[in-house]
């Protein structure tokens, strides 16, 4: 897999701008596909929702994934956990992978539980050389069992660990480049942890390795007293579409998802969130390509 597969996929600059699909959506989705006006690219859908055999889910999954691509996006992979992969879920999972056929699919850079008790929270890891060595590992088994590319998440985080040798970027981006997988960049989830441990969200954007970059997550987060919490259920906030609009102008233009999962809104305020993505990401090109004529006019 390391020798024969380029770095980003095609569909990393080409997909566009989604958003993700929720059950409370499907009847203004199917409504909307139907009269072909769907105004975003592509939708993301947690796996987990979409493992059980048969059923409406899969019917809709089918009718939706027959018009715009859907990319696999899981909570359950629990890739920096000491406990053993559960084969059972990956099993699911490559059945659902083989059914809607991904550009790529996605889970978290975190650990979700041990001795099989599942914490229902996704926990950041220890940043040190052993915890890189035991993930990269677990990666290499997942895709050879998926026989594709996973994307791994940056999490928003509350708690860091005495242990740590290293910034989280920099654990991110060696998990990345060893295990020969994607990233899917959380902006949000940048933001919100660079508040709550006081580090540098430009400083974490400038560091990874952007032909790394499959995918960027937008969220809303919320503020708790001196914390901040990701609830994904606000718009995107400012300062946060700032930190998008620095990640595209050094990374490029790149698949983006708007995440809302909290007090979701009508589904037309997701579809305004994903347009206002498109609508930074062409300005961004555009002042790029001005001061590349612009410095050609000079020269
Ligand atoms: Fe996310």
């Amino acid at each position: 897999m390391r020798d024969s597969t380029p770095t980003r996929p095609d569909a990393a600059t080409s997909i566009g701008f989604g958003v993700g699909l929720r059950p409370v959506h499907f009847p203004v989705v199917l409504e909307r596909a139907a009269q072909r006006a769907l105004r975003v690219d592509w939708f993301e859908i947690i796996s987990e929702n979409f493992m059980i055999p048969g059923g409406r889910p899969l019917r809709i999954l089918d009718e939706i994934r027959s018009l715009v691509p859907v990319v696999l996006h899981g909570v359950s992979m629990n890739l920096g956990s000491s406990d053993p992969l559960d084969e059972q879920y990956l099993d699911g999972l490559a059945r659902l992978a083989e059914r809607v056929d991904p550009p790529w699919l996605s889970d978290h850079l975190c650990w979700t539980g041990v001795d099989s008790h599942n914490l229902h929270d996704l926990l950041p890891l220890p940043y040190t050389e052993d915890a890189i060595r035991h993930v990269v590992e677990r990666i290499g088994r997942v895709q050879d069992r998926l026989r594709r590319r996973i994307a791994i998440e940056n999490v928003s985080s509350y708690l860091s660990y005495t242990s740590d040798e290293m910034t989280e970027w920099e654990f991110l981006s060696a998990i990345a480049e060893r295990a020969d997988c994607g990233i899917l960049l959380d902006v949000n989830n940048i933001f919100v942890s660079a508040h709550n441990h006081g580090f540098d969200a430009a400083r974490y954007v400038d560091a990874i390795p952007s032909e790394r970059v499959f995918q960027i997550h937008l969220a809303g987060h919320s503020v708790q007293g001196s914390m901040l919490i990701d609830t994904h259920d606000h718009p995107v906030r400012a300062e946060v579409w700032a930190l998008y609009e620095r990640a595209i102008a050094r990374i490029g233009r790149t698949a983006t998802l708007v995440e809302w999962d909290d007090q979701i809104p009508e589904y037309d305020v997701l579809e305004a969130e994903a347009d206002l993505a498109r609508k930074k990401c062409d300005d961004s090109h555009s002042d790029r390509a001005q001061r590349r004529s612009s410095i050609g006019a000079d020269a």
